[in-house]
C-alpha cells in the first residue's frame, strides 16, 4: 500500500503540490490526472526519492525516505527487497545503445551477473512484444517501441510496485491502446500496486481503479473510477468533457 498524507512540493518558494492525501491499496491502480503543468510529475518524482519534498510518504507502512536510503545502504544482495520500478516520461533511453544494453543497465549497476542479466532481459523484452529486438538501436526504433522498452526495463526485476509517468504521451491512438493493454497486462501478471499519470481519459478508464484529479496544487477529485466517469463533480465533468465552462481556469 502506498500512502502520501498532506504532501507538499515547492521550488524555488513556488508551491506545485500544496498539501495532498491518496492512497492506493495493494494491486490497484491509481491514475492521477491534470492538464500539463499541474504537477503529476513532480509527484511521482517525490514518490521515487528524486526530489525533496513535505509531508509524508510511506510504502507499506515504511517512510520511503527510510526506504530509499536503506536501498541505497543495502548494496546488491538485496535488490528484491525493493522492489519499485519508475517509468520515465521521456523513456529515459540512451539512443547510441541498443536496446539489449538499455533493459540490462540498472541490473548492471547492482552487478547481477551477466547470465541472468541476459535471462531477465530476454524474458521481460518478450513480455513487451519485442522478442528479437536486442540488437536494435533506440534510434531505430518507433516512439511506440521505445516506450516498451522503458517498460521492458522498468518490469525486468518483477516490481512489485511502478510508477509510469504518462505512458502514452506523443502516442496515437491505438499504440496508446496497445500501451495501455500492456499495463494492465504487467498489473496481472506482476500483482502490482501502480501510479500512472496521464491526462488522456480514454487510458485513465481503461486501466484506473481510481482517480485523483489535480488542480491547482490541490486534488480537486479523488475517488473510483466510475464516479470520475460519471462526471460526479463539476472538475470532473469539465476535465473529461474538455469544457470551457466549470470551475478549471482553462488558461
Ligand atoms: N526541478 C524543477 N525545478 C523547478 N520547477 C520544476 C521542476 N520540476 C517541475 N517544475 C515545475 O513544476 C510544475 C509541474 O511540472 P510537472 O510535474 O512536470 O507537470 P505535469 O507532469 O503535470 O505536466 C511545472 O510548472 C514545472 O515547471
Ligand atoms: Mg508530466
Amino acid at each position: 500500500m502506498i500512502q502520501a498524507r498532506d504532501l507538499v512540493i515547492a521550488f524555488d518558494g513556488r508551491t506545485i503540490i500544496d498539501g495532498i492525501d491518496f492512497t492506493v491499496p495493494e494491486g490497484s491502480t491509481l491514475v492521477l490526472m491534470g492538464k500539463n503543468g499541474s504537477g503529476k510529475s513532480v509527484v511521482l518524482k517525490a514518490l521515487s526519492g528524486l526530489i525533496e519534498y513535505r509531508g509524508a510518504i510511506e510504502i507499506n507502512g515504511t517512510d520511503i525516505r527510510e526506504l530509499y536510503r536503506d536501498r541505497y545502504m543495502a548494496g546488491t544482495d538485496d535488490i528484491n527487497r525493493f522492489r519499485i520500478a519508475y517509468v520515465f516520461q521521456k523513456g529515459g533511453l540512451f539512443d547510441s545503445m541498443n536496446v539489449f544494453d538499455n533493459v540490462a543497465f540498472g541490473l548492471r549497476r547492482m552487478s547481477v551477473d551477466e547470465q541472468s542479466v541476459d535471462k531477465m532481459v530476454v524474458n521481460s523484452l518478450a513480455r513487451v512484444g519485442l522478442r528479437g529486438s536486442e540488437n536494435k538501436l533506440i534510434s531505430e526504433l518507433s516512439g511506440g517501441m521505445q516506450k516498451r522498452v522503458g517498460l521492458a526495463r522498468a518490469i525486468c526485476l518483477n516490481p512489485n510496485i511502478i510508477f509510469f509517468d504518462d505512458p502514452t504521451a506523443g502516442l496515437d491512438p491505438i499504440l496508446s491502446d496497445s500501451i495501455a493493454d500492456l499495463i494492465l497486462e504487467i498489473r496481472r501478471s506482476l500483482n502490482t500496486t501502480a501510479i500512472v499519470t496521464t491526462h488522456d481519459s480514454r487510458i485513465a478508464e481503461k486501466i484506473a481503479d481510481s482517480i485523483a484529479l489535480l488542480y491547482g496544487g490541490k486534488i480537486v477529485y479523488r475517488g473510483e473510477s466510475a464516479g470520475f466517469f460519471s462526471r460526479e463533480n463539476e472538475y470532473a465533468r469539465q476535465f473529461i468533457d474538455g469544457e470551457i465552462e466549470g470551475p478549471i481556469d482553462i488558461y
